[in-house]
């Protein structure tokens, strides 16, 4: 199976087969980054949106562990760029997250990723859908599909 499908509405296709794969796309997406971006990762319980966002947070240099953060909702990391890691799973809506200040996050120099996202209209996001493939043998196969952000894989 191919690695990468471009396809012509700006959506990348990277199929990944692994760990190490998973953690080259989020290389390429780390690199890309200069701040203030909002990275949103929807799929599915277990497929892949916090092993994705430890390998972005070690490709910005985050030292720390990445744990989720789905009893805080948000865990903040220092790296080349402050990573704000949102766990919004059992967040009811966007008022809730009013109020309990965490939108202004999402205007900050540092870089959001957004697990289960309740904010509305969110600007210029990078999208991300991760997929497990269902007629696939391996276990660790994933489908990552982004937009929002030029990519040279
Ligand atoms: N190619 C791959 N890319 C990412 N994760 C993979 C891959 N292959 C196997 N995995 C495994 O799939 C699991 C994904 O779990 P993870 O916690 O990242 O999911 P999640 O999408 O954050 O789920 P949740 O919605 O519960 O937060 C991990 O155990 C990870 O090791
Ligand atoms: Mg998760």
């Amino acid at each position: 199976m191919d690695k990468i499908v471009n396809d012509n509405r700006g959506i990348v296709e990277y199929y990944s087969h692994g760990l190490e794969d998973t953690a080259y796309l989020a290389q390429k997406i780390a690199e890309r980054l200069n701040g203030g971006e909002v990275i949103l990762l929807n799929g599915q319980l277990g497929a892949g949106k916090t092993t994705f966002t430890k390998c972005l947070a070690k490709s910005l240099g985050v030292k720390d562990t990445v744990t989720s953060p789905t009893f805080a909702f948000m865990k903040e990391y220092s790296g080349r760029l402050p990573l704000y890691h949102f766990d919004l799973y059992r967040v009811a809506d966007e008022d809730e997250l009013y109020e309990l200040g965490l939108n202004e996050y999402l205007y900050m120099d540092g870089v959001c990723v957004i697990e289960w996202n309740k904010f509305e209209g969110v600007p210029d996001p990078i999208i991300i859908d991760v997929s497990t493939l269902d007629d696939s043998d391996n276990d660790c196969d994933r489908l990552f599909k982004v937009q929002g952000i030029d990519l040279n894989l």
